[in-house]
């Protein structure tokens, strides 16, 4: 008896090595305290109002949000000089309440741009030096209004094409490439403390975007520009190989001294749902978190939307869907499971 209760005292007494947590995490919010990465979800305002079964799962589960439209310029600045903040207060302010940190998405991108300003330009009633100073506004109204409530900033989205191009907005064609050093100077000069990121999809794989945008990086820092992350939408679907090298992809930024962030995440799929796409749908999102966990400076995973009732994909990619963690029923799928499974070297 008693060589067993020393057997049994001794193995209690060992220390649990670093990553071996007690217990199996019980939501994503505990998955994201045990591991240090802050998991977030992209939020559909409008069901954030209505719908009181989205807004308790939200918050249940997400450390971080992000506003899937409602910072976009269309949404902020609908008329000129007409701001409705109204949606993206209701973000910020549910977040404080709920201890999410958020993410700001976005001040620059050729999408979702007011109409009052692409036609502006179009008909030329808007000069270069004029929009110039619409973007510094636009870039200063914005964030002073976050001040201190935005984790990080998507300060510039898209800017490169897939050839490794830059990508020809109205942006580059009437300011020239010099707009991006300028809006991260603008919106660090708004709020010093908040991170600003570049940000872009298929940076997990294309080649060319990616040489491009380590080159524009490194040219923005030797010019002393404010940067301090690259974000990696990761829109992904399995019907294409899992991005294999996404982690190694993720390591090359951070030795520019960024942080990395996963901003974006879903994995869509041709549409009917079976049990095996599910499968390996979890095996995609799962392989997601241990590429981040696996990158010291990966610091957050961030879900285009959480639950298929309100996804942008089906809307998007004709017969295909089913890219969230959850059901339109809000029930868990293979993937949500697949994350709280992941085992964490951290
Ligand atoms: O606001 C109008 C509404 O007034 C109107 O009744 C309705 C009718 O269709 O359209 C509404 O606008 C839609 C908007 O989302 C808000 O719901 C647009 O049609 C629709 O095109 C727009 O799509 C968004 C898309 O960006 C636009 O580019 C998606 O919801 C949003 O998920 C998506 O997010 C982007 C990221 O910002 C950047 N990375 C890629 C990602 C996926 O495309």
């Amino acid at each position: 008896m008693k060589p067993l209760i020393i057997a049994l005292a001794l193995i209690l007494a060992t220390p649990l090595p670093a990553y071996a947590h007690p217990r199996p995490p019980r939501d994503l919010r505990q998955l994201a305290q045990q591991t240090g990465i802050k998991i977030g979800s992209a939020v559909d305002i409008a069901a954030l109002r209505a719908e009181s079964d989205y807004r308790k799962v939200l918050n249940r589960e997400f450390s971080h949000v992000t506003a899937e439209n409602a910072m976009k310029w269309e949404s902020v600045e609908p008329q000129r000089g007409t701001f409705t903040w109204a949606d993206a207060d209701t973000l910020v302010d549910n977040a404080r309440r709920n201890h999410q940190q958020v993410r700001g998405h976005t001040l620059v991108w050729h999408n979702q741009l007011p109409a009052w300003l692409t036609t502006g330009v179009a008909d030329g009633t808007i000069g270069n030096a004029e929009l110039r100073s619409i973007l510094r506004d636009h870039i200063t109204t914005q964030v002073r209004r976050y001040k201190g409530k935005i984790r990080a900033w998507d300060v510039v989205n898209e800017v490169v094409e897939e050839d490794g191009t830059m990508r020809q907005s109205i942006w580059l064609t009437h300011l020239g490439p010099g707009y991006i050093a300028d809006a991260f100077r603008w919106a660090r000069r708004a709020d010093p403390h908040a991170k600003l990121f570049i940000n872009d999809y298929n940076l997990e794989w294309n080649a060319p975007k990616i040489e491009t945008t380590l080159a524009l990086i490194k040219d923005l820092q030797a010019q002393g520009v404010p940067i301090d992350g690259a974000g990696f939408q990761g829109h992904l679907g399995i019907q294409y190989d899992y991005p294999g090298d996404w982690a190694n992809v993720m390591r090359r930024f951070a030795g520019l001294g960024l942080e990395v962030a996963v901003t974006e995440l879903d994995v869509r799929m041709e549409l009917p749902v079976t049990p095996e796409k599910l499968a390996t749908q979890a095996q995609y999102y799962s392989r997601a978190l241990t590429d981040c966990l696996s990158v010291k400076a990966c610091h957050e995973l961030t879900v285009w939307g959480y639950t298929d009732r309100h996804s942008w994909v089906p809307g998007w990619f004709e017969g295909q869907g089913s890219a969230c963690l959850l059901d339109e029923s809000l029930a868990p799928k293979p993937a949500y499971q697949s994350l709280l499974a992941v085992k964490s070297p951290r």
